[in-house]
């Protein structure tokens, strides 16, 4: 039996652990460094911060209020993301290592080559320990000059975060000459249909629902635009069978208002408001992460975000594999739309855990050790019509405790201990 406790015990470590959702907190971090509050400003206008914080090991080269300054201010704010986003390396440097570079001279990965934008080196930068201890920074691209040099360390979290400061800003080519539309220059309706989502671009002009997202383009925007073979699954209700309202709040329940880039959704904890929304709580949408995988859940059904389709501060248009249904609308009925089970619930999505007090507390296992808890974990997306329990929809929607950093991670880690648990009860 000390086994089973101290399995347990190393049980409720680990749900611990990965129940921390986000490494660190930039904003608060550089908010002790005046210095920088212009860089910092900007991290969260782009949301580059969330995306920084939900990195593990990262580092962060800063520029003072004045660079930042000549170089945002000739920048609409989606080529500044782009700019800054070369400046997020996706390794852990402090000065030590700066001056031990291997060779003198190395490329390393940044959160702008995990964009898709940046073809060829253009993602990466080089980092070249000069002569006299100077150490250079520049684009990878060839033919590239060391044009910024490190100044001075800021701040490290050992291993985790390292933030030093260079004295201008690293410029990839055509970084800043590449086209920015303006949310208002882009045709919203084009891009869906170039992206796959063609019976969505028409829906959106025919209930007029368009002009909705194009007056809030400009203020921030984000689409999650169903692709064609949603609307072809088995499951969706039949449009024309609903009343117009109906379409245009299924329509406004798609979009988001504000600029909500994927790095931002996974750091999401509390429900979205959606354009449909018209009270608090009503048309929310909650989100899970694995990974680099986000999805969408409506209380009815749930969504894996696909693709990126547009991400150009202030508007974001990404692609989802289902229609999303609002508990609103689709949720109360004794028997929802036709056939809502199936389809509407990808088996790729292991997500919406139907019970968070299982993922927090260990306690159901201490009290009977030998039933594995795996089952329970698997079943919801499988089984949402018959099981949608007002009890588990009001856990997913209400406050978003079923957001954990990765649920197909605390899955592993509990599958695992379960039968570390079982194997030592029966061995002993
Ligand atoms: C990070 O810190 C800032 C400033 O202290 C705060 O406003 C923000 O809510 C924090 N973000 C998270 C995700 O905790
Ligand atoms: C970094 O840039 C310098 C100067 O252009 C170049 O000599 C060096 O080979 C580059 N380093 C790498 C690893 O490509
Ligand atoms: C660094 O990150 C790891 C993993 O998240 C964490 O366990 C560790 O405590 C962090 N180190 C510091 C000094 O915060
Ligand atoms: C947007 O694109 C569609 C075709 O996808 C076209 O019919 C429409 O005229 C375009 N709108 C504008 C304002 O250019
Ligand atoms: C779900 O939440 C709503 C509002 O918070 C409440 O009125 C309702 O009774 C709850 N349902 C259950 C089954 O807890």
């Amino acid at each position: 039996m000390a086994s089973l406790s101290r399995a347990l015990f190393l049980l409720s470590l680990l749900v611990l652990t990965a129940t921390i959702s986000s490494a660190h907190n930039i904003t608060e971090i550089l908010s002790a460094f005046p210095d920088y509050s212009q860089y910092n400003s900007f991290l969260t206008q782009t949301r580059l911060a969330d995306e920084i914080n939900t990195r593990q090991t990262i580092t962060i080269l800063v520029l003072n209020n004045a660079a930042i300054s000549a170089l945002a201010a000739k920048h609409p704010l989606s080529v500044v993301k782009n700019a800054l986003s070369l400046h997020v390396l996706l390794d852990y440097y402090d000065p030590t290592k700066l001056h031990q570079i291997s060779k003198g001279s190395t490329l390393t990965t940044t959160l702008y080559q995990t964009t898709g934008n940046a073809p060829g080196n253009l993602g990466f930068v080089n980092i070249t320990d000069l002569q006299g201890g100077k150490v250079g920074f520049g684009s990878a691209a060839p033919g590239s000059k060391l044009d910024s040099s490190y100044t001075k360390s800021v701040k490290q979290i050992p291993y985790n975060i390292s933030i030093l400061e260079i004295n201008a800003p690293i410029i990839a080519p055509g970084i800043l000459t590449a086209p920015a539309p303006s949310a208002s220059d882009v045709n919203i309706t084009a891009l869906l249909e170039k992206a796959g989502a063609k019976t969505f671009a028409s829906l959106i002009i025919s209930s007029g629902v368009i002009k909705t997202y194009q007056s809030a383009a400009e203020k921030g925007l984000t689409i999650f635009a169903p692709n064609d073979e949603a609307f072809k699954a088995k499951g969706v209700p039949d449009l024309s069978k609903l009343t117009n309202a109906e379409v245009v709040s299924i329509l406004q329940f798609h979009a988001v208002a504000g600029y909500t880039p994927i790095g931002t959704l996974k750091t999401s904890k509390s429900p979205i408001s959606t354009l449909a929304t018209n009270g608090a709580g009503k048309f929310d949408l909650t989100t899970t992460t694995a990974g680099d995988q986000v999805t969408l859940h409506t209380g009815v059904d749930s969504s894996r975000v696909a693709d990126t389709v547009l991400d150009a501060t202030p508007l974001a248009i990404f692609t989802i594999d289902n229609v999303l249904l609002p508990l609103e609308l689709f949720g109360k009925s004794p028997s929802p739309a036709p056939g809502l089970e199936p389809s509407a619930a990808p088996s790729k999505a292991p997500v919406l855990a139907p019970s968070p007090a299982s993922v927090e507390a260990p306690s159901p296992l201490a009290a009977s050790p030998p039933a594995p808890p795996a089952p329970p974990l698997e079943t919801p997306e499988g089984a949402p019509s018959e099981a949608p329990s007002a009890e588990s929809e009001n856990s997913t929607s209400g406050n978003g405790a079923g957001h954990v950093a990765s649920p197909a991670l605390l899955m592993t880690v509990l599958v695992t201990v379960c039968a570390t648990v079982i194997s030592s009860v029966v061995l002993s």
